[in-house]
Formats: structure tokens, C-alpha cells, sequence
């Protein structure tokens, strides 16, 4: 019989938790069967220290032949220092669609039980752009960018997700009673794109009301298209609903490369103490194996993590447990039989 080929994907472990949550995804990823090619990667401050830039030109090289990276996260600074690893690196492969599902875990008592929301994240644009300058002393401009191009393709992934996944309803979250021309444009595109899908309901929510709103009942809602600010804030708020950043996954997809990675940050008020949980990591792996082509170890992983919330006896500290990270991956390894 022909031996199966390896997978080549670029491994950015990332700063903080990252290690550690990698680490434990590596694990459960190399047990499912399904054969992995690592090229691992420094980022950000780590590998300025070890390469002299934040991110080497190899590893630009690895994500483009492998048109395929998992990643940790890499600290950002506050107000000033580098630029964030994690937009650059979006920006450059044009990873225009960030895709987040949040969905309840089995066996996690949560203030809503059942939640089942897509949100579609544009990722390119918006206050992210990072055009930010002092006009005179005491006075700082930032610019936000909204493009026909970018507000329409979006708004088509969401709505052909949407089609493709028999999800009923969309909602445009916007503030265009206040920035009228550029939240203004991303509802006109997204009203246009609307109309090729009379399938799906389509709406539009103001982003402070929206908060609110998934706050006192999410079941109102189905899938979300939010500019790239407002995707963030949501995300983290979203998250939240069905116990928190240990959780929920995500990936940046563009036409020709993606990256998976997890909501939450490097957390470095638990960095170093095997306390994170690697779910979120481990659910955005559960989507890299999906794109990958490879279904039944999606299924594989996604079920035995599934049995061991539903046990309830090997849990992370962020989820009333007292396991540690390396003990919670031994856990779904175990599951998975
Ligand atoms: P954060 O997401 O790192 O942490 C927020 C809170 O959630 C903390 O209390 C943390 O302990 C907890 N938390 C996060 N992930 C967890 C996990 N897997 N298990 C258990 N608890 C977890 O957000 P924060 O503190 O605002 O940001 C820290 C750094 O991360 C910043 O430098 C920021 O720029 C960076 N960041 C990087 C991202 C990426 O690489 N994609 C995304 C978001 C933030």
C-alpha cells in the first residue's frame, strides 16, 4: 500500500501560553493517525532576540509554501513597540476572513446553554489598517479604512458559509448612525450581496445594542459579519457566553493560505504554570483538520474532547477544574482511544 503523505504545516508556537497549548495540540494532533511535516517557527519578541527581525523572512517563506499554519499567540505591546505579528501576518497573506464559531461545550454550565453562533470577521481593514499619525502635539489621527472590495468579499463569505451550512440569518453589526460613509459602505455592500441570497434572512444591529443584546439573549442571532474592530471586541464577548477564551477557536482564511488560531491572547498572567487550557487551540485544529481534508480526525479529536467536558473530571482551572494543561491533553488523548 502507498504511504500516506505528511502534511506540511508551519508551527508558530507563539509566546506566553502559546508553547504550552501547543505542545498539547501537537500531541493529540500526531495521535489521530494522520501524518504532520512541522516547520516550526519563531515569532514576534522571541525570535527578534534570536533572528533580528519579528518575523523571519523564513518563516514568510514556510506559511507561502505551505499555504497552511497553526498558530499560538504572540504578545503584542501596549502603546508602542512593534508592530501586532498576528495583523502583520494577515495583512501580508491577505487572510481576509476571520471565522469564529461559538458553540457550547458538552458538560460546561454556562448562563446559556445551546448557543450556536458563526461570527465572520472582516480582517484586512478597518482601524487595523495601522495608518496612525500626530498631527501636532497633543493630537493623534487614526484612519480607519472601509473598501467596496474588501466589504463585499466578506459579506459574500459570510453569506456563502451561510448557504453552504444551512445557517438561516445574518446580521450586519455596524455604528453607521455615526460613521456614516464607512460603516455606510460596508452595509451597502453588504445589502447588495444580500440580495443574491433571498434564502437567508438578513439584518442590521448597531454594535453597542448588539452587546447587549447577545448579552440578555444570543438565540436572536445566527451569524455575525462585523468590520474588523468590532469583530474583535465581539469575539472576546461572544467567547465569554459560552465559558471563556479557553475555548473558542478561530481561523484567518484567505484565497490561497490559513492560519488557525485560537481567540484568546498569550495570557501572561498564567504564562509558565501549566495551567492554560488548550481547547481553544485544540478546537481551531479541529477546523485546520476540516480544510485539510481530513474529516474523520476532526471527528476523532472534536468527540473525545467533547467526552472529557462531558466527564467532567480532567477540566482546566478556567473551567472550575484543577487540572493543568499537559494532564487535560493526556485526557482527550485517553478518549481518544
Ligand atoms: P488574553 O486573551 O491573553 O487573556 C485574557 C484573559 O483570558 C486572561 O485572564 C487569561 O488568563 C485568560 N485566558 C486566555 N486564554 C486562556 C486559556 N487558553 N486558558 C485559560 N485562560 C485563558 O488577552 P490579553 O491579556 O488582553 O492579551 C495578552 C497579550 O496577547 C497582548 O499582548 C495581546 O496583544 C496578545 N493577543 C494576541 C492574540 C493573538 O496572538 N492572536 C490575540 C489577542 C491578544
Amino acid at each position: 500500500m502507498a504511504e500516506t503523505k505528511a502534511h506540511k504545516i508551519t508551527l508558530i508556537p507563539g509566546d506566553g501560553i502559546g508553547p504550552e497549548v501547543t505542545h498539547a495540540v501537537v500531541r493529540i494532533l500526531e495521535a489521530t493517525g494522520v501524518k504532520f511535516d512541522w516547520e516550526r517557527f519563531a515569532a514576534g519578541a522571541e525570535a527578534f532576540e534570536i533572528h533580528g527581525e519579528y518575523i523571519p523572512a523564513a518563516l514568510y517563506e514556510s506559511i507561502e509554501r505551505n499555504r497552511i499554519a497553526l498558530k499560538g499567540p504572540v504578545t503584542t505591546p501596549i502603546g508602542g513597540g512593534f508592530k501586532s505579528i498576528n495583523v502583520t501576518l494577515r495583512k501580508k497573506f491577505d487572510l481576509f476572513a476571520n471565522f469564529r464559531p461559538i458553540k457550547n461545550l458538552p458538560g460546561l454550565a454556562t448562563h446559556w446553554p445551546g448557543v450556536d453562533l458563526i461570527i465572520v470577521r472582516e480582517n484586512t481593514e478597518g482601524e487595523y489598517v495601522g495608518l496612525e499619525h500626530e498631527v501636532v502635539p497633543g493630537v493623534v489621527e487614526s484612519i480607519k479604512v472601509i473598501s467596496e472590495k474588501g466589504s463585499t468579499r466578506i459579506a459574500k463569505f459570510a453569506f456563502e458559509y451561510a448557504r453552504k451550512h444551512s445557517r438561516k440569518k445574518i446580521h450586519s453589526i455596524h455604528k453607521a448612525n455615526i460613521m456614516k460613509l464607512s460603516d455606510g459602505l460596508f452595509l451597502r455592500c453588504a445589502r447588495k450581496v444580500a440580495e443574491g441570497f433571498p434564502d437567508i434572512l438578513y439584518g442590521e444591529h448597531l454594535i453597542d445594542n448588539t452587546c447587549m443584546q447577545l448579552v440578555m439573549n444570543p438565540f436572536q442571532y445566527d451569524t455575525l459579519l462585523l468590520e474588523n474592530l468590532y469583530g474583535d471586541i465581539v469575539s472576546d464577548l461572544c467567547a465569554g457566553l459560552v465559558g471563556g477564551l479557553g475555548l473558542v477557536p478561530g481561523a484567518n482564511l484567505g484565497v490561497e493560505c490559513a492560519i488557525f488560531e485560537a481567540v484568546h491572547g498569550s495570557a501572561p498572567d498564567i504564562a509558565g504554570k501549566d495551567v492554560a487550557n488548550p481547547t481553544a487551540l485544540l478546537q481551531s485544529a479541529v477546523l485546520m483538520l476540516r480544510h485539510i481534508d481530513e474529516p474523520a480526525a476532526a471527528d476523532k479529536v472534536q468527540k473525545a474532547l467533547e467526552m472529557v467536558y462531558a466527564e467532567r473530571k480532567t477540566l482546566t482551572r478556567d473551567v472550575g477544574g484543577t487540572a493543568g494543561t499537559s494532564q487535560f491533553a493526556d485526557a482527550v488523548l485517553a478518549a481518544m482511544g
